[in-house]
Order: C-alpha cells, then structure tokens, then sequence
C-alpha cells in the first residue's frame, strides 16, 4: 500500500463528504466516540428497523423459517469480507458479549490461574472477576505500564507465569490510548512455556481491529479468538 498517497487522499475532502452523508447527522455535539457507543450507517440503521418490523408482522415465520435460514448464505459473505471461513463466524451483539461467551467456555478448576491486567476493558476483567467469585479460581493482575516497551511488558507476563497459570487475557489494542501490546509473541512464549512445563496450558488472545468498513453495524470490526 502506498502511505503517501493514502494520506494525501485523507485530506480530500471529497473523499469523505461521501462517507460523512453514509451517517446520521450528529446534533446537539459532534460525536468522537466511535468504539462503545459508534453510530451506525443509516444504511444500518434501516435495515434494522426493516427487519424488526419484518420479524413483527409474522415472527414464527418470518423469524425461523426467512430469517434463520438466510444466516449461512450471511456468515459465508462476512468470511469473504474478512478472509476466514464460515465456521469460524459467530455472531454476538457487541464484543462484550463475544469475549464473555469465551470466557465463561474455557474449563477451570479451583485455583488455576488466569493472567489479567488493569489495562483490559473494564467487561473483560468483570467475566474474570465474576468466574473468581463463583469457581475460586485465581485471577491476577499482571502489572505493567502502557507506555512501557515491548520487552519490559513480555518481562511482566513471563515473571507473572506461574505452573497454575492455565489462560492469558491479552487485549491486542488497548481502548485507553491504542498501544498495540505484543500478542505474538506473547502466544509463543506461551506456548513454548506449555511444551516445556506445562506453565500454560491456554492463551486467549483478544484482539481488535478498527476500520472503517460502513458494512459494519457500528463501524469497528473486532475479532476474538482462543489459543491464538
Ligand atoms: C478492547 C475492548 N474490548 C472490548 C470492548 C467492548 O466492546 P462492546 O462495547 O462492543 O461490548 C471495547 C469497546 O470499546 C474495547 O475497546
């Protein structure tokens, strides 16, 4: 890709009047929060009002047997978009809720640990919090800056791992400043760790990536994954 002419096409502004007019106009303030609270396309927004009153003038059948049976022709086109297969799609209401399903599914027993840090979304470490409460497993907090280096971030997690370490709660892209942390090779230090100690026997990575795609109902694409 060239970044030159990427940039000097941002400045464009017909570029984005397109882009600008593809969403609901922001009044009384201009709206800079596009993570938790991103406005949709109104594209979007019509086609969720559109189905909603779809599914209300004929649920049992326009719900099970329309609806529910469109799903597999919808995951294989958001595999084209974002280049995996069907299977690997699932569709939740907000990352939330996705994260939550992973993390409520990984077997744990009492006092395994799980390797959090302060800096995760504050949903995220509330699914741990909730597991400690409930099962007695052991949820810690691997203490590190964001504006620390790779190196001395990796240092922490290492120095952190103990033979009850059983997951790594990794957030790729922070939401309080867009630090990156060094997820692979996090998963290969974990990994390496399993093959020669059984230090960890599963890392679960979360990783973000924001983009601008207005097919998106709230214009960021986010993916989870476990065992990375
Ligand atoms: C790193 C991270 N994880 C999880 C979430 C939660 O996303 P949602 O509001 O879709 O539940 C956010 C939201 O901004 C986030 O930045």
């Amino acid at each position: 890709m060239n970044y030159l002419a990427v940039d000097r096409m941002a400045e464009d502004e017909s570029v984005w009047e397109p882009v600008r007019a593809a969403y609901p106009a922001q009044e009384p303030f201009l709206n800079l929060n596009n993570a938790a609270v991103s406005p949709p396309p109104i594209a979007v927004e019509e086609a969720v009002v559109d189905a909603y009153r779809f599914i209300s003038r004929n649920p049992d059948y326009n719900m099970w047997s329309r609806l529910d049976t469109a799903l597999p022709g919808i995951k294989r086109e958001l595999a084209e978009l974002i280049d995996c297969s069907p299977d690997e799609i699932a569709l939740n209401r907000n990352s939330s809720e996705g994260l939550s399903t992973a993390i409520f599914g990984i077997p744990l027993a009492k006092g395994d640990q799980v390797l959090i840090s302060p800096w995760d979304y504050p949903s995220v470490r509330a699914g741990w919090l909730q597991r400690q409460q409930r099962e007695g497993i052991e949820v810690l907090n691997c203490a590190f800056d964001l504006l620390d280096s790779d190196d001395d971030i990796i240092e922490a997690y290492v120095e952190a791992m103990t033979p009850r370490t059983r997951v790594l709660q990794l957030t790729h892209m922070y939401h309080w400043n867009g630090r990156v942390l060094p997820v692979k090779r996090l998963c290969e230090i974990a990994r390496e760790a399993l093959r020669h100690s059984r230090k960890c026997r599963s890392a679960f990575a979360n990783w973000i990536a924001i983009s601008s795609l207005p097919a998106c109902t709230n214009g960021s694409v986010r993916r989870s994954a476990t065992g990375c």
